[in-house]
């Protein structure tokens, strides 16, 4: 199968700055993503997951290695990359589904048919009702759908997401755990996720990577099946609470940790 994404070698060093020393971001990076998976990356704060987002997204072209779609060199920002940030990035002067539609408007796709596939991706997200909505009314996690929902519209091959659940309460973010694995359900893209939250990277992942800090690098990868029990049984909570869900997430966390403790060492 080939792959959607692969990276090859990537490394990201980014220079030395006010007598500060170079960073190396990211060193030695090969994987590929595969058609359906839902990639989640988990790493501390400083690991480069941002990093390897932008240099997916195109954002950020890397120092050495090489990223491919499909087997194409990517040479910046592509349709076929779709990206969701921590904190949505509308535009407040446009309501919920001129929002929605903005990609399309700007590849010069027509009315009629912007609002329709607007209007599919809304009710995906379950935002139907809103769609004449200003930004300003809705909620955190609303905002949040409606940038999946403008993601989405542009029929990417994959979604890139940010720590897209960050900034929401934890009631909200549980909630939204289960719709974006419903989303992914129905429309099978390929998704890479960030998170520093070891039960959300659990629950979510069809696999897990972990990433450590200084140089920013893959150290472990894990496949994964507790989304596929939620689909099962509908009961998150129950995933959550599993003995099989709990010893896999203390194992995380030692490593975490772990790696945490030999970075402050002399
Ligand atoms: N534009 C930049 N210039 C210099 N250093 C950067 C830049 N972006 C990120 N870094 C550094 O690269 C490392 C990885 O950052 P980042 O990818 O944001 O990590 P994460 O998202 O895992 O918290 C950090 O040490 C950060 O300070
Ligand atoms: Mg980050």
């Amino acid at each position: 199968m080939t792959a959607v994404i692969s990276l090859n070698h990537v490394a990201m060093v980014f220079p030395a700055l006010q007598g500060l020393g170079s960073v190396k971001a990211l060193e030695d990076v090969n994987f590929e993503f595969r058609e359906n998976e839902f990639v989640v990356a988990l790493g501390a704060s400083g690991c480069g997951k941002t990093t390897l987002l932008n240099v997916i997204a195109g954002f950020l072209p890397p120092t050495s290695g090489q990223v491919l779609h499909k087997g194409d060199p990517i040479s910046g920002p592509g349709r076929d990359r779709g990206v969701v940030f921590q904190k949505h990035a509308l535009l407040p002067w446009l309501n919920v589904i001129q929002n929605t539609e903005f990609g399309l408007k700007l590849q010069g796709v027509a009315s009629a048919e912007r609002r329709i596939r607007a209007r599919e991706n809304l009710a995906l997200v379950g935002l139907s009702d809103f769609e004449n909505y200003p930004i300003y009314q809705l909620s955190g996690g609303m905002q949040q759908r409606v940038g999946l929902a403008r993601a989405l519209t542009c029929d990417p091959d994959m979604l890139l997401m940010d720590e897209p659940l960050g900034a929401l309460d934890a009631f909200t973010r549980e909630n939204m755990q289960e719709l974006i694995l419903d989303v992914w359900q129905k429309t099978r893209k390929v998704v890479f996720f960030i998170t520093h939250s070891v039960e959300e990277a659990l629950f979510m992942a069809t696999r897990l990577v972990v990433m450590s800090p200084r140089p920013g690098r893959i150290t472990h990868e894990y496949k994964l099946d507790f989304y596929n029990q939620y689909f099962e049984s509908g009961n998150a909570r129950q995933v959550k609470s599993s003995a099989e869900f709990i010893a896999m997430r203390e194992e995380i966390l030692s490593i975490i940790y772990g790696e945490e403790r030999s970075g402050l060492e002399p």
